[in-house]
């Protein structure tokens, strides 16, 4: 299906996240597909979103992809590992426009990914590996760990995704991680100290682990303590954000959709959230690499 643009040559592409993990993806989008105008919401105010039921966070999403799509939005990217894992067919049946999510190009992302080729000298406990371990009996030559929210982990979104592509997967919820990332504490010895515990019980319960997929957005600010704590386990894994594969995967949908678009211009931006506009700045920075320079406050309710 090829989409008329109401502005050839350039397109309005909506990006969502229940906060600013979101800005990851945007970041690597603006390069890509320079030629659009780029509308952001951070639905702030309602996260996490990763501590709640699938009822309560398809009606977020949903509420929040319908107000970017009446803002003009002609493509919409779910930049937000748990709205897409638990609302992603919600969000589709709810718009007519086509619309990516994360879990699928970061599941691609792991199949194109050589594994590390030093060995690991990480020695899990002896009663841990006694135990039936819940990793999915997948002949697959990789071994992927999937480091996400509660719910992203309850729905098997990522088993599922990674199955289907012949990967073995095992996913680990990591909750307290995504509030240390909200205080900052990205290079911070207890955030090191929470990582440590989570990765040892993750890879005693598959040793076999080669790849580690970060399957929530605020884990990619993570990256240098991830690498750090996976060097003390003796551990060395390949560390895959989905971010860039889910901007290729958006500039193919886009080639798809809107082929007339160009490939040169100069991106344009605006940004929501539906809390403090002064944190959005502060710490979304952080993510885009950039400041956010005008942030509009948002009601979308309870
Ligand atoms: N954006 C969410 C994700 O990628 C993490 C934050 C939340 O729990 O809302 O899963």
């Amino acid at each position: 299906m090829v989409i008329k643009s109401p502005s050839p040559g350039r397109l309005t592409i909506g990006v969502f996240d229940s906060g600013f993990g979101g800005l990851t993806v945007l970041r690597a989008l603006l390069p890509l597909i320079p030629a659009a105008h780029y509308i952001y919401l951070g639905d702030t105010a309602r996260l996490p979103y990763g501590s709640k039921s699938r009822e309560t966070i398809a009606r977020y999403a949903v509420s929040s992809a319908k107000f970017l799509h009446q803002q003009g939005a002609e493509l919409l990217v779910i930049a937000c590992n748990t709205a897409t894992a638990l609302a992603l067919e919600d969000i589709q049946h709810a718009l007519p426009i086509p619309v990516i999510g994360v879990i699928q190009p970061g599941a691609q992302a792991a199949l194109q990914t050589p594994s590390p080729s030093h060995k690991s000298s990480f020695r899990p406990e002896r009663s841990e590996v006694e135990k039936p371990a819940s990793v999915p009996q997948v002949s697959g030559h990789n071994h992927v760990l999937v480091l996400a929210t509660t719910a992203t982990v309850r729905s098997h979104a990522y088993t599922h995704a990674l199955n289907a592509l012949g990967l073995a997967a095992h996913e680990k919820a990591c909750p307290l991680l995504v509030p240390l990332v909200e205080e900052g504490w990205i290079n911070h010895p207890v955030t090191d100290d929470v990582l440590k515990i989570y990765l040892t019980e993750a890879l005693t319960a598959d040793p076999a682990t080669q790849t580690l997929l970060l399957g929530c957005t605020h884990y990619p600010l993570l990256q240098p303590a991830i690498q750090r704590v996976l060097t003390s386990l003796g551990h060395p894994l390949t560390v895959i954000d989905s971010a860039d594969a889910t901007a290729r995967a958006t500039a193919a949908l886009v080639a798809t959709h809107f082929p007339s678009l160009s490939v040169t211009g100069d991106p344009t931006t605006t940004f929501y959230a539906t809390d403090s506009i002064e944190k959005f700045q502060r710490l979304g920075s952080n993510f885009l690499s950039q400041p956010l320079k005008e942030v509009h406050l948002l009601d979308l309710g309870g």
